[in-house]
């Protein structure tokens, strides 16, 4: 039995639990969930964007389709990716599987095409497409008007399909309740999660003639579920039971057809009664119901506990070896959930290769005031400080290369008289190696990267090589890796602490358009030691100029 005191402590552990950073892949997943809006949102490949507004639909853009959304797409994607479950023998569900099933009768529409194409380009090596999918139905829910969903990360991608077994308009109402419990919902969940997902959207006459008929003078129509197919509401439910519904699947001429008809009323319209009286019961139910849809992963998937934002996030803290007794520490420091205050300082401090601290470790954090972000509709705001001075070209601290770095914190000042507090993880700090690192004579040619390695003496690596994503079209990205060859050793004792080892790689392989990104590690007594993961042609990134 768990003592009074243990037992709080714990509730108190799982109401603040975020995971330590650094973690390359949920690092990755939780600036594609938080970092949605304002100064350093997600660009790769930017969810949020697409769904701002609401009314947004990047591939069937024209008249014909003004009543469809990506917003729409990305749900109803979500639904027929995981309606494959089988709660018996835990295959199918969220697992990307769709893209090898759009020919079956049962996912007929181009909305799974456009929801896969709108990130296709930007999956890599800790972003897959089941993740993708996932991530785009919990942001077009919550940035429409729709409920929180806590998001579990770490699916993984199918290589073929699955089992059919989504649900279609024409089955009788047993089928769709045995569809649903095979996916794991009882026959309540079944009308709760029909009517979250015909919250959005509508039948198009392009994928269902029969149930659409076509108006004079269009090429195509959609009629949408509800009077608001754009936002999150319970106006599916309050249309229906006035009876002033418009719903394609409840009034269409063929009866055969209205399977919402049927599923709303199969409990008595008792559960759809209470969403048409109380909005937030609807939300509520929505959240739960969309948050298992989401979660219903192949059996051999481990899906991450709930992902919470970091209150404080390096993003790619880099060092950047100079050759002048220096290296050069820079990069950016979410702080979550912070407002703007002119008399707040931040301080950086670190700790030596050895672990020691000195009262000369210090350096600023800098902060303007266009820096923030936001998550959705700007409820939480996030400010962001870059490491050193921004009176410096490219704002950096200087670290001496003899005794380097091991781990770095923050003391936050907010100059109001209040104590001065630690941001250092509960005392884990923020571990940086300093073994393995880009080194500033690195440059391209127009055809070729040149990319020089620092790494440290007494090191003595295996093996020093380049890492970099490869997309392919139907998963996450493939790593490539290239070894620097025996002769690539460059520059031994280049510095008191560093030798200098090098690796070209094609300018191509690693370009703009692939958003590729690389990382730069050395196997030393047996480890693998590695930098962060960063996109070397984005954003002008330090260290990739044009050779002499
Ligand atoms: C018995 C179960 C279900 C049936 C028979 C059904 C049927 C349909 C049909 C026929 C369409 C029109 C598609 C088109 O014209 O391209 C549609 C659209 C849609 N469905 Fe369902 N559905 C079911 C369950 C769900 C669930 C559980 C969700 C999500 C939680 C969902 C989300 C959507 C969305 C968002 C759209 C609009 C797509 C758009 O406007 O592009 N559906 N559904
Ligand atoms: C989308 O459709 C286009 C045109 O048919 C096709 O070339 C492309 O491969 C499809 N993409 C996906 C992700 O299904
Ligand atoms: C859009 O939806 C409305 C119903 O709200 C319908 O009358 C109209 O025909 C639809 N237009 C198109 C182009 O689908
Ligand atoms: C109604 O729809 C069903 C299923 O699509 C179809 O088999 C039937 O022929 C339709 N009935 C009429 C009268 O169009
Ligand atoms: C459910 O509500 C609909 C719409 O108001 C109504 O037509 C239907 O008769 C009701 N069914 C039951 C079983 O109460
Ligand atoms: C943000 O911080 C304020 C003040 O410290 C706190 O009351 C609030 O609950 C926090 N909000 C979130 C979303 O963490
Ligand atoms: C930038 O330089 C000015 C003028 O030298 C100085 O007053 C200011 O404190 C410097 N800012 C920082 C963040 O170092
Ligand atoms: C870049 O360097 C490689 C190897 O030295 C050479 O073959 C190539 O022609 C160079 N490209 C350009 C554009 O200078």
């Amino acid at each position: 039995m768990f003592s009074k005191t243990r037992l709080s402590s714990l509730l108190f552990l799982s109401l603040v639990s975020a995971y330590t950073w650094p973690d390359p892949k949920l690092d990755e997943l939780e600036s594609q969930i938080y970092d949605l809006f304002g100064y350093n949102f997600n660009a790769f490949p930017g969810f949020p964007t697409a769904v701002n507004p609401c009314t947004l639909d990047f591939f069937d853009t024209g008249a014909a389709n003004k009543n469809r959304s990506n917003a729409a797409d990305w749900i109803r994607t979500a639904y027929h990716d995981m309606a494959t479950y089988n709660t018996a023998d835990g295959t199918g569900g969220l697992d990307g599987s769709i893209q090898y099933e759009q020919d079956r009768a049962e996912n007929v529409g181009d909305g799974f095409n456009n929801t896969i194409r709108f990130f296709q380009t930007s999956l890599s090596r800790y972003l897959s497409v089941a993740d993708s999918i996932a991530i785009a139905a919990k942001i077009a829910i919550e940035v429409c008007g729709g409920p929180d969903i806590p998001f579990r990360g770490g699916r993984i991608d199918a290589t073929g399909p699955n089992n059919p077994g989504v649900p279609e308009p024409q089955q009788d109402l047993a089928s769709h309740t045995a569809a649903f419990k095979r996916q794991g919902f009882n026959p309540t969940e079944m009308i709760t999660l029909v009517a979250c997902g015909h919250s959005f959207g509508g039948v198009q006459h392009s994928a269902f003639p029969d149930t659409v008929p076509l108006d004079d003078g269009l090429d195509d129509e959609s009629l949408p579920f509800d009077s608001t197919p754009f936002t999150f509401d319970n106006t599916i439910a309050v249309e229906y039971i006035q009876g002033t519904t418009r719903n394609p699947l409840v009034v269409g001429a063929n009866d055969t057809t209205n399977s919402d008809k049927r599923i709303f009323a199969s409990d008595g319209n008792v559960t759809m009664k209470g969403f048409a009286e109380d909005p937030e019961s609807f939300k509520t139910a929505c959240a739960s119901q969309f948050a298992n849809m989401l979660n219903q992963v192949p059996s051999d998937v481990q899906l991450s506990e709930v992902i919470e934002p970091l209150p404080v996030k390096p993003q790619l803290p880099f060092l950047l070896f100079t050759g002048d007794g220096t290296l050069q520490f820079s990069g950016q420091i979410r702080f979550w959930n912070m407002s703007e205050s002119s008399s707040r300082t931040i301080k950086l401090l670190w700790a030596d290769r050895s672990g020691n601290t000195d009262a000369s470790y210090t350096g600023v954090l800098s902060h303007a005031s266009n820096w923030a972000g936001t998550n959705k509709a700007g409820q939480t705001t996030a400010l962001w400080y870059k490491i050193g001075s921004l009176n410096q070209t490219q704002p950096e601290i200087d670290i001496d290369e003899e005794t380097g770095i091991s781990k770095f914190w923050f003391e936050v000042d907010e100059g109001d008289g209040s104590a001065v507090r630690t941001e250092d993880q509960n005392g884990a700090a923020f571990v940086l190696q300093d073994a393995v690192m880009l080194a500033d004579s690195t440059c391209n040619n127009g055809t070729l990267v040149h990319i020089d390695i620092a790494v440290r003496s007494d090191a003595n690596p295996s093996r020093v090589y380049v890492e970099y994503d490869v997309q392919v079209p139907n998963g996450p990205g493939t790593i490539i890796t290239v070894d620097t060859a025996d002769a690539a050793l460059l520059q031994k004792g280049v510095s008191s602490t560093y030798d200098l080892w090098t690796v070209d790689l094609p300018k191509t392989a690693i370009s703009t358009t692939l958003k590729a990104a690389v990382n730069i590690a050395a196997d030393i007594g047996g480890n693998k030691v590695t930098t962060s993961y960063f996109r070397p042609f984005v954003g002008g990134q330090i260290g990739y100029k044009r050779c002499a």
